[in-house]
């Protein structure tokens, strides 16, 4: 197992190993996965969200469909998945296990009671008793839970989320983290709300609602569960910018320790996601395609990242980029971009290029005998030409406007 002193982290209250924790889901599901996990090396799990026993979950079959690249690789993951199978008293036992085993690695408890509060208040006392070290409330799966008016109905009101924090906080002496639901237009309100609450933490974000897409031959929508579907939500590294979007969003607007969920697969996902505001990280979508074993990795990477920049935790990261987001108004307009050729041996005549910025851009590039030329006055810097070029043969160089 790879470790670090560097790597240590803090998270509010509470101290990790490392920033990187198993989200709740497929690979939080049982007691002897998280065992399995922990001992991978992850700094933390958090349980597959937990529900009272009177509301029995039954997963339909199949519930999963992918977006993946030629060689196998994840882009996108829709789920239509729903909580935790095992009984309430199957977890109490599990926790009380599992922290006698790993005392250092942090368990959170994610929890979901029915639309009286007093069902969420009644879980978490009982988590909290058997030894979990914080709890994360579930406001924000969007499929299934919506219709029986929990999940994310409940995360896209701000005065629900803040009177159930509120009523959670009431009974809990371990930290709450409320976890959020991207589909909402500004999360803002909702992150305001938790912190009203009085919430210790919160986690952003959850799946993103998604109709994923259909076979058209026979034209039933996926994940086809016997000729039918229903909107699911998306993860892996598709919903990555979504979720760096809302963290850093949070970040701005309460000062609440944040861990950062969302299409992390890498290290360097996990350095963008610390750099907007994150204290720790969150990871499910990627362990479920590679295994736990990806966590040594991350681990390693970022471990060197820090090494390399002279810092001595995670924490010297935190929100560092934030004050560099701002408002489209106050960008410079007076720095623009134009391509250059930085290598022209390293060409390939593709022609990708010209076609992107005759069709799509602003007529400046042709491709003749001996090359590609580029027509500066045409140019409107808008780089569309360096992003599509495969090779790295075309390169953005900045000059100042001049103006009259
Ligand atoms: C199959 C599946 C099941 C999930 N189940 C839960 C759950 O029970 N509770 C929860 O809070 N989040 C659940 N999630 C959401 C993840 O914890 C995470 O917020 C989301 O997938 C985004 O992170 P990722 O891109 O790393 O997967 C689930 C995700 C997937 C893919």
């Amino acid at each position: 197992m790879y470790d670090s002193p560097l790597l240590k982290t803090t998270l509010g209250s509470l101290t990790l190993e490392n920033p990187f924790i198993l989200s709740s889901g497929p690979p939080t599901s049982t007691g002897k996965m998280i065992r399995r996990g922990l001992k991978a090396g992850w700094g933390g799990a958090v349980i597959k969200t937990i529900t009272p026993d009177d509301m029995p979950i039954r997963d339909v079959s199949p519930r999963f469909t992918t977006w993946k690249g030629e060689c196998n690789e994840l882009f996108g993951f829709e789920n239509i998945e729903l909580l935790s199978k095992h009984s309430l008293s199957y977890w109490i036992e599990e926790i009380r296990a599992i922290k006698s085993e790993y005392p250092d690695q942090i368990l959170i408890a994610s929890i979901m009671g029915s639309p009286d509060p007093a069902t969420w208040q009644d879980l978490a006392e009982d988590v909290q008793n058997a030894g979990c070290d914080a709890i994360e409330l579930n406001v924000s799966c969007p499929h299934g839970m919506p219709e029986a008016g929990v999940g994310s109905v409940i995360g896209q009101n701000p005065r629900m989320v803040q009177d159930l924090t509120q009523m959670v906080i009431k009974v809990a002496d371990v930290p709450v983290y409320v976890k959020l639901t991207p589909n909402i237009t500004d999360i803002s309100p909702v992150a305001l709300a938790a912190a009203l609450g009085k919430a210790d933490g919160i986690s952003a974000i959850n799946t993103v609602g998604c109709m994923f897409g259909l076979d058209i031959e026979t034209f039933e929508p996926l994940p086809n569960v016997d000729g039918y579907s229903t909107y699911g939500g998306y993860s892996g590294p598709a919903i990555r910018p979504i979720g760096l979007k809302m963290v850093s969003q949070i970040a701005k607007t309460v000062p609440l320790p944040i861990m950062g969920i969302g299409g992390i697969s890498r290290w360097q996902d996990a350095v963008e996601y610390l750099l907007l505001g994150a204290s720790a990280l969150q990871v499910c979508t990627a362990v479920m395609w590679n295994g736990y074993g990806i966590v040594r990795r991350m681990k390693k990477g970022l471990a060197s990242y820090l090494e390399r920049k002279e810092y001595s935790s995670p924490d010297e990261l935190r929100g560092l980029s934030l004050e560099r987001l701002t408002s489209h108004q106050s960008l410079d307009r007076k720095i623009r971009i134009h391509p250059v050729i930085s290598n022209p041996g390293s060409c390939i005549r593709c022609g990708r290029c010209v076609v992107a910025c005759r069709d799509g851009g602003y007529q400046a590039l042709e491709l003749k005998n001996d090359g590609i030329t580029i027509n500066t006055d045409f140019c409107d810097g808008c780089g569309l030409c360096i992003q599509i070029c495969s090779t790295g043969t075309l390169k953005q160089k900045s000059y100042l406007v001049v103006s009259d």
